[in-house]
């Protein structure tokens, strides 16, 4: 019975469900019903055990605690009062690995487990958020309509709500959701910085241009808010709000969580990984404070007017944003493969259309791609995709030199250019490195004219042995 617990109960009473709820410390449940009992049929719990007793069954228990070893201990408290068919629905931030084996294991008593992704913060639960729910097939046929029913819906009326797959795919997805969130938000402060510093710009004038980009192509609920914090004056000091605030960035690990699925995994999300190191970067008070005033560099303002310059940020960062999507997709593509869930990539971003932290209005675009064609190597392979990002080249690397020239670190729009640089390089140094692990390692190397494995006597005659 937190906020996002109490909320997404409401959210279920006000569409007509009767809601049992319950909460560890019986006050809060009390508080709750207090202060939002008459919107709706809830009935409240003081106990585990008379909790699940009023329930209908097959019983559907909706978790919504801390992830980790709270939510394990909660399963255990919870598996031997249920019976065979029930249902434990875990909507917090799980990692899908966790999902995987409490499914497992939950199974084995013939109770079903649903990790499923939430997103859209506290108003999301209230009002509609995105729901992304994994767990066995079956379960979502009676689970399903009720979590449809409470969540977002998308522009055309579809709820916000499908089932993406078996056991952890859902919380996968959420994860990615996440992931992605955390690069958005990096290429918006990106973005903000280069105006700021690059152009002088006060962050007010910013608001102004990010209420004007949200009319476009970037239109999304992060530059939404993104113009109401940089339009924000603190009431303290009368200076912006944006100066106020200690620039750090703080993280609870989903953005890592994806980082790292990835590496093992062996799919580049660089867009991801650099929003999550510069985080850290953001925070490491050990080296920020140590280096202070020991390292050189430029501090130049761009000569372009503000408004050819804002007009090249938005299309860098609107480049590097479908950059990251590409990558986040081929993470969600690489984990069905691997754990064999059969995620239909038109999925996610139907779903990410409404309710959640990083709708946007491309997402109807992502959307009608997979749809059309699941199997594109990248969505960046999208003919409406890679046209966007090609026109964007000459204002992207504008972006990126100015950057560098200025002095303005931007880890994300340059990384999303590297990467783009690297898919259309025909030739990529990466034969240099197979010949240097071959000189070291006798690893071996393929050739570009003939079939099989090489390696060079590097030590001796400098000979070209096959070996196979
Ligand atoms: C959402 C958010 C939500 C939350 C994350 C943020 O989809 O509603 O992603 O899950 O805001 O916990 O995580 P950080 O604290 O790591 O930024």
């Amino acid at each position: 019975m937190a906020v996002m617990g109490s909320n997404l109960a409401r959210n279920f009473a006000h569409h007509g469900y009767t809601v049992a709820v319950y909460n560890r410390s019986p006050q809060r449940t009390r508080d709750m019903i207090a202060d939002h009992g008459s919107e709706g049929d809830f009935l409240p719990a003081e106990s585990l055990a008379d909790f699940v007793a009023s329930l209908e069954r097959p019983r559907k228990a909706m978790l919504m605690v801390q992830a980790g070893k709270g939510t394990d201990a909660v399963i255990a408290e919870l598996v031997p009062l249920l019976e065979e068919g029930d249902m434990i629905i875990d909507g917090g931030n799980a990692h899908f690995a966790d999902t995987m084996r409490r499914e497992a294991s939950v199974r084995e008593h013939g109770i079903h487990f649903v990790g499923t992704g939430v997103s859209g913060g506290e108003e999301g639960a209230l009002k509609g958020p995105s729901i992304m729910p994994g767990g066995s097939a079956e379960s979502y046929e009676s689970l399903g309509p009720i979590l449809e029913a409470v969540s977002a819906k998308a522009p055309d009326g579809t709820p916000c709500c499908a089932h993406l797959g078996p056991d952890g795919a859902g919380h996968f997805v959420k994860m990615v959701h996440n992931g992605i969130e955390y690069s958005d938000m990096q290429l918006i402060g990106e973005a903000y910085d280069l105006l700021r510093r690059g152009s002088a710009m006060r962050p007010a004038e910013i608001a102004d241009v990010f209420t004007d980009w949200n009319a476009g192509e970037l239109e999304s609920y992060l530059i939404e808010i993104t113009a109401e914090v940089l339009g924000h004056t603190d009431a303290e000091t009368g200076r912006p709000f944006v100066d106020v605030v200690v620039d750090q960035a703080g993280q609870k690990g989903t953005g890592r969580w994806t980082v790292q699925t990835a590496l093992d995994l062996g799919v580049p999300v660089t867009g991801i990984a650099e929003a999550t190191f510069a985080r850290a970067l953001s925070s490491g008070t050990v080296q920020r404070e140590g280096l202070k005033g020991l390292l050189d560099g430029p501090n130049a303002e761009t000569t372009a007017t503000p408004k050819e310059f804002a007009s090249d940020v938005r299309k860098a960062l609107y480049a590097s944003k479908i950059v990251a999507y590409a990558q986040g997709f081929d993470e969600i593509r690489a984990a069905s493969a691997e754990y064999g869930w059969d995620i239909d990539l038109g999925l996610p971003s139907a779903l990410w259309r409404s309710g959640c932290i990083i709708r946007a209005g491309f997402l109807d675009d992502i959307t009608k791609v997979w749809r059309s064609n699941p199997n594109l190597p990248s969505l960046l392979a999208a003919p409406e995709f890679a046209k966007i990002v090609n026109e964007a080249g000459p204002a992207w690397r504008r972006v990126v030199a100015f950057a560098a020239s200025a002095g303005i670190p931007v880890p994300g729009f340059s990384s999303a250019l590297a990467y783009f640089d690297s898919l259309r390089s025909s030739r990529l140094p990466a034969a240099l490195i197979q010949g240097q692990r071959d000189f070291f390692g006798a690893h071996t190397y393929k050739r570009t004219d003939k079939d099989g494995v090489y390696h060079t006597d590097w030590s001796g005659d400098r000979s070209e042995e096959k070996m196979s």
